[in-house]
């Protein structure tokens, strides 16, 4: 396929590279709907909340603090309420779970949009490497302990990344999940967006016999302030290159949109998805005994913090 083609084609879905998250929601009225979306002041996630508020849907949008939460939804046009979820510290993610059941919401989608990305030394909390923890067990406690508020027909919808190709060989290192074993901040995210795709995978099983679903999302390549922990020159690279070869925070938002509402995304239930369409993973990321571990794996390390 010519890069041309690539950047412009449609897939089955009807939407592709090039399609925006007000694109894939285009006529939808998301009046009556909670959707509570991680990350909500940076990138994506705060694309995605706007158009989410901009289609009618009470965004439940979550930040490190309440103060940068609330900044953010004052600024989206239409219902947003700030939570604090800081995805690192066990504490605060319980008293998010706890915030929004006082509050009485009842959630028709949890986008967990909110990572970290290659931090260049070992940092962890609570003895588990960073990027696992905060991208995989901080929405793992965050969407478990919210399973009760899910409507019936809700979705759990997973950020995770074509980095997922760069775990390590088998998928997730049970035997190095604090880094001490050895680290390397590009094998380190990978891991980490591995378990998100494998929480999706492990969710959808669980939902099995229900009309909830859960996805795992690529949103792309998109210049965000994920970048951050790159080097200077590797920045300076991407923002060159951005405007031919990266997503405008518009098409970046698209798929964890169009997974979060769009009725054609219901018969895409358990896929990983990559612009608006599915896509195939590493083929560990559909092992399901490994989901199932990690799972039990993940409800052990939750239950000792
Ligand atoms: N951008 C890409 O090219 C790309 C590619 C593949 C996958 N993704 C995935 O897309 C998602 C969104 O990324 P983005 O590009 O929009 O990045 P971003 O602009 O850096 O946004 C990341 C968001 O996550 C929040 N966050 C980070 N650590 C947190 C923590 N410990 N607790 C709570 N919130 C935390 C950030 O809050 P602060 O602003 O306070 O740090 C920010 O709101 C991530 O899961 C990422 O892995 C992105």
């Amino acid at each position: 396929m010519s890069l041309f083609a690539m950047f412009t084609s449609a897939g089955q879905t009807g939407f592709g590279y090039g399609s925006t998250a007000e694109q894939v929601t285009e006529g939808l009225s998301l009046a009556g709907r909670t959707i509570l979306v991680t990350g909500c002041n940076s990138g994506i996630g705060q694309e995605a909340c706007r158009v989410l508020a901009l289609r009618g849907a009470l965004v439940l949008g979550t930040a490190r603090t309440k103060e940068k939460a609330t900044a953010a939804c004052v600024t989206f046009p239409g219902k947003a309420i700030g939570y604090a979820c800081e995805l690192s510290d066990p504490s605060s993610v319980r008293g998010c779970v706890a915030a929004v059941k006082a509050d009485g919401h009842r959630i028709d989608a949890i986008i967990c949009n909110a990572g970290i990305m290659m931090l260049p030394k070992l940092e962890k909390s609570h003895g588990y490497e960073l990027q696992f923890f905060t991208n995989h067990i901080g929405h793992f406690m965050l969407v478990t302990g919210l399973l009760d508020q899910l409507k019936d027909e809700s979705r759990v919808v997973v950020l995770s990344s074509e980095g997922h190709r760069q775990a390590p060989a088998g998928g997730i290192a049970f035997d190095n999940l604090s880094g001490d074993k050895g680290y390397k901040p590009l094998t380190a995210y990978g891991q980490s967006k591995m378990a998100n795709l494998l929480f999706a995978k492990e969710l959808q099983g669980r939902f099995s016999g229900t009309r909830k679903t859960a996805y795992a999302v690529h949103p792309g390549v998109v210049d965000t302030n994920l970048a951050r922990n790159l080097g200077s020159v590797l920045r300076r690279g991407l923002a060159a290159i951005g405007p031919l070869f990266l997503k405008s925070v518009g098409e970046g938002a698209a798929t964890e949109v169009f997974a979060a509402v769009n009725p054609k995304a219901l018969p895409l239930a358990g896929s990983y998805l990559s612009n608006s369409n599915v896509e195939k993973p590493r083929a560990d990321a559909e092992d399901a005994a490994l989901a199932a571990r990690l799972w039990a794996e993940s409800e052990k390390i939750v239950q000792a913090l």
